[in-house]
């Protein structure tokens, strides 16, 4: 684990730092790390907190399918795409159970990655994740991406896979010239795997990322085709879509019957750089 630079308390705003087992401010707010290495910064008096992000089933789910290697091609891409970009700390805002932060951190050892979520089953995993593959320059915190534990200007790099989208706190926490990366499902992003559920289907809407704070650099198309092998495994990629939740039992049996399924991954990454 690393204690990134610029971490202020999500109560008072004034900085952290790590004493003992804990981050304290000034104030004397004290945040203690779980025994798996993360820590909750959330503001205690927010009320809305308890029961944000992603549940323990779903974080599950989504390691069991990541460890198929189904989306491998995404992560290689995004850490192609930064590959030239001011690094020293990256933020990836709403990272889930952290498989692209860890992804990111394990390439780019010499940056601080920072993993934000307001599920505490998924910065869990972040964390006992990069311990136990000895991956050092991770810090997992569960924070709400519209309101992070960061001093104006702290971070290189946002990145922001399939998650809400907060650009005033993006700008506010990156640096000058720092960069935003937004990655979004693209127009046939599963099609064959809501063929299945559906008997009509649309392709997704394209996904317009602008902000006057941004300047648009680029969107970078990632297209391809993959082979879902095992029900377990088609039930858990299909447990990680907001499908899952909008789907009657009727359809969601027509993909409990299925051994393996062909199915399209598309994402668009807009790439924004803060004026
Ligand atoms: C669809 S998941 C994507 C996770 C990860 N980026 C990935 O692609 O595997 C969206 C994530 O955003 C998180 N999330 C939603 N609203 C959030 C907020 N306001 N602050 C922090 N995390 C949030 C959820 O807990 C969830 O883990
Ligand atoms: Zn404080």
């Amino acid at each position: 684990m690393t204690i990134p630079k610029g971490l202020i308390c999500p109560i008072c705003q004034s900085k952290l730092e790590k004493v003992g087992n804990s981050l304290k401010c000034e104030s004397s707010h004290s945040y203690d790390f779980a025994k798996s290495g993360y820590v909750n910064l959330l503001n205690p008096g927010k009320m809305n907190n308890a029961k944000a992000g992603e549940s323990k089933e779903m974080i599950k789910a989504r390691t069991a399918f990541f460890s198929g290697g189904s989306y491998a091609k995404i992560r290689e891409y995004l850490i192609e795409l930064i590959s030239d970009l001011p690094k020293d700390v990256i933020v990836d805002a709403g990272c889930g159970e952290g498989y692209y932060t860890e992804g990111v951190a394990e390439k780019y050892s010499d940056s601080t990655v920072i993993g934000f979520d307001m599920s505490k089953h998924g910065t869990e995993h972040g964390a006992k994740s990069s311990r136990a593959k000895k991956i050092e320059n991770t810090f997992f915190s569960v924070s709400n991406i519209f309101n992070m534990p960061l001093e104006n200007e702290s971070a290189d790099i946002i990145i922001n896979l399939f998650a809400p989208v907060s650009y005033e706190e993006f700008a506010r926490v990156l640096k000058k010239g720092g960069y935003l990366i937004i990655g979004a499902s693209g127009a046939k992003h599963l099609y064959e795997m809501k063929s299945v559920l559906y008997e009509t289907v649309y392709l997704n809407e394209l996904n317009v990322h602008k902000n006057d704070a941004f300047e648009m650099i680029c969107v970078k198309n990632l297209t391809y085709g993959t082979e879902i092998s095992g029900n377990e495994s088609i039930m858990n990629l299909f447990t990680m879509t907001p499908y899952y939740h909008h789907t009657s039992d009727s359809d969601k049996a027509k993909l409990s019957s299925l051994e393996s399924l062909y199915t399209t991954v598309e994402v668009d990454f807009t790439i924004l750089r803060k004026r």
